[in-house]
């Protein structure tokens, strides 16, 4: 029987040509968050089922549908389908929340959901995210969305728009369940199994469902913010200024109800209509009730979550700029085997000093590793053969321009080497200064 190598539908392989766009991400992702006073935190990749249960909510989709949940020896395990549960958990049980608040959290981590894979909607997926406990107050609704803002425009992606909500609190919530249950019991009949049940146990999970037939029906149902409590419609109000202060444009669509059961008060999505209907790159919201749900004190919280590979997928699309990948500083092209010690040995001292340098481990010939030192992209190559080795020195011929510098094969090789590489990154910083139209009124001075 033949074996299945074939990776799992609704994975994807990322590789080595592509890890630039990832590093890209990770690397503006992690400069923002701490610019914005958040710490990174590392969770398990499985937590005890009951977690999400408790979190996640019972009703949702992910629950019902898209856990990947293993049942070892006699204990039950879910991989996570998301970051939040995980990360209130752990510092809860780190005592975190007993630290200066706001406690400030961010997370880069994969995800698992058994959903129908399509673009942008994958099984195993990944998320940069964060989390903020500790404050109940409007203006850190704002930070969390601005921060979520300017690490959409540092990354340069473009026509995507913001969406909030306020979804309230128990108190508001309860009545407007009321008018929900009012609503779709008139057409109950027409309502997907799932939501039969859902109409007593947690109405507004209609709202998410992704039955077209109940998507329909959900269309002309009553809306959240017009039973949200004073509290609640104060806190939303003072939102809605701060994001004005900080230029951010928004748009209030009260259709927003988020996939998880935590949420209180504001919610919020960042969408682009440029990769079809997965078009969500970001979302989050307010969840004051979660931290006493899962065993702790009062603490209101927040956060959001980007799908790495929807971001990507859009700038792709937006032809965004990544961090370049790391090429080959220098690249010995040796003859005979004392040469290849000889490179062996200076490479050894150069990557000391943090350059990428590189020798034939394949047994090529002279030819065929300049082919080799031209494909890789190397910055500089140097031959050393038998010649060199008698007198001691070795040219280094930069591959952009053709030039030649002979250096000396001893000890100060490196420091030798490192004159000609800085001098190449001052040309090309002078002639990127050139080309730029930021430094053109220099030459009027
Ligand atoms: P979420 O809306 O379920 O929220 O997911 C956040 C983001 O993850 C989505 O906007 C999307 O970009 C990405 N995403 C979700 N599912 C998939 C999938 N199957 N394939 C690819 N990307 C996907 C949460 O996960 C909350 N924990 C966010 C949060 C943090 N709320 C408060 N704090």
């Amino acid at each position: 029987m033949a074996v299945n190598i074939k990776r799992p539908n609704g994975t994807e392989d990322i590789l080595p040509k592509d890890v630039h766009k990832w590093h890209t991400v990770e690397k503006i992702a992690r400069e923002t968050a701490a610019s914005f006073g958040f710490s990174e935190i590392r969770i398990p990749t499985f937590e005890n089922t009951d977690l999400f249960m408790r979190s996640v909510g019972e009703t949702t989709d992910v629950v019902q549908k898209e856990m990947y949940t293993v049942k070892a020896k006699e204990t039950e395990f879910t991989l996570r389908p998301e970051g939040t549960a995980g990360t209130i958990r752990t510092m809860l049980q780190n005592g975190l929340l007993n630290e200066a608040l706001p406690q400030r959290v961010y997370y880069i981590l994969s995800c698992f959901r058994h959903e129908r894979p399509q673009a942008g909607r994958l099984r195993e997926f990944h998320q940069f995210g964060l989390e903020m406990a500790g404050s109940k107050s409007p203006l850190a609704d704002a930070e969390v969305i601005s921060l979520a803002k300017t690490l959409l425009d540092r990354l340069e992606l473009k026509n995507i728009e913001l969406y909030i909500n306020s979804i309230g609190c128990p108190t508001c919530r309860a009545e407007y369940h009321k008018a929900l249950r009012a609503y779709f019991e008139t057409r109950k009949d027409e309502l997907c199994d799932t939501c039969k049940d859902r109409l007593e146990k947690n109405p507004m999970r209609i709202l998410d469902c992704k039955s077209p037939i109940c998507q329909e029906i959900g269309k002309d149902a009553p809306v959240i913010l017009d039973y949200l409590c004073e509290e609640c419609s104060d806190h939303f109000e003072k939102l809605k200024k701060y994001l004005t202060k900080l230029n951010i444009d928004f748009k209030v669509n009260p259709k927003i109800v988020r996939g998880l059961d935590y949420y209180t008060k504001t919610v919020f999505e960042f969408v682009t209509t440029e990769i079809g209907a997965q078009g969500t790159v970001c979302g989050g919201g307010r969840y004051d009730g979660l931290i006493e749900q899962l065993g702790g004190q009062h603490v209101p919280a927040l956060g959001f979550a980007m799908g790495i590979e929807r971001l990507l997928i859009v700038m792709d699309k937006q032809n965004c700029d990544y961090l370049e990948p790391r090429k080959c500083d220098i690249y010995f092209a040796t003859m005979g085997d004392e040469a290849l010690e000889e490179a062996m040995e200076l490479s050894k001292e150069l990557r000391e000093y943090g350059y990428f340098a590189e020798y034939d481990l394949m047994g090529r010939g002279l030819k065929a590793q300049m082919k080799y030192a031209n494909k890789i992209g190397a910055a500089f190559t140097v031959v050393l053969g038998e010649n060199e080795l008698n007198e001691g020195k070795a040219k280094v011929k930069n591959m952009k321009n053709g030039e030649e510098t002979e250096i000396r094969l001893n000890d100060k090789f490196t420091a030798a080497f490192e004159d000609i590489a800085m001098n190449e990154m001052m040309s090309f910083l002078e002639e990127e200064t050139e080309n730029s139209p930021l430094f053109s009124f220099n030459d009027n001075n």
